[in-house]
């Protein structure tokens, strides 16, 4: 049984019925995952458990409304998190160019500076390409699951 803490950021929904399908399945395995929509810096520093990011890129690259929070608090506060394990989901489309699913990029880039490790590949998730987003997210959470240390 491991514990995951999972912190949404979603616009339209799309990551947050990913995050909400991925915990519903895994929950049933028997693991303990928290799904955390619009987290605030405590949700993220109240245990140490490892975290995932799940969402989706909004504006130009940037993180949804509902993340800023989490993300400007650990831009602003630095709370360090060494040697603590995280993974990103993010949802994008890549006909955006330069900034496709820059919001995963921004928030492994907060989470390195406080001493985070990053587990596993970024999941990038093309709305272009990809209907049913959970669907590849459940398969590729099982597999950062074995990652975990
Ligand atoms: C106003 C707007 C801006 C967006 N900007 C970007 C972007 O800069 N980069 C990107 O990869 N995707 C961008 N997207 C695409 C969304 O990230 C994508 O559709 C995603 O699946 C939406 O997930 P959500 O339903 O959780 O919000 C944008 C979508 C909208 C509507």
């Amino acid at each position: 049984m491991t514990a995951v803490t999972v912190l949404v950021g979603s616009v339209y929904g799309g990551a947050l019925q990913t995050a909400r399908e991925l915990s519903k399945q895994f929950r049933a395995q028997g693991h303990c995952i928290r799904v955390v929509e619009e987290p605030e810096l405590e949700d993220l520093t109240a245990n140490r458990d490892p975290v995932l990011i799940c969402t989706s890129t909004t504006g130009q690259g940037e993180v949804p409304p509902g993340l800023l929070p989490l993300y400007l608090g650990l831009r602003d506060q630095m709370p360090m998190q060494e040697g603590r394990p995280f993974g990103i989901i993010v949802l994008g489309d890549s006909s955006y160019g330069d900034t496709y699913c820059g919001a995963g990029d921004l928030m492994e880039e907060a989470l390195l500076e406080v001493a985070a490790v990053k587990v596993g590949e970024t999941l990038r998730i093309d709305a272009l390409e990809v209907t049913e987003p959970e669907t590849v997210a459940i398969l590729w959470f099982e597999a950062w699951l074995h990652q975990l240390p």
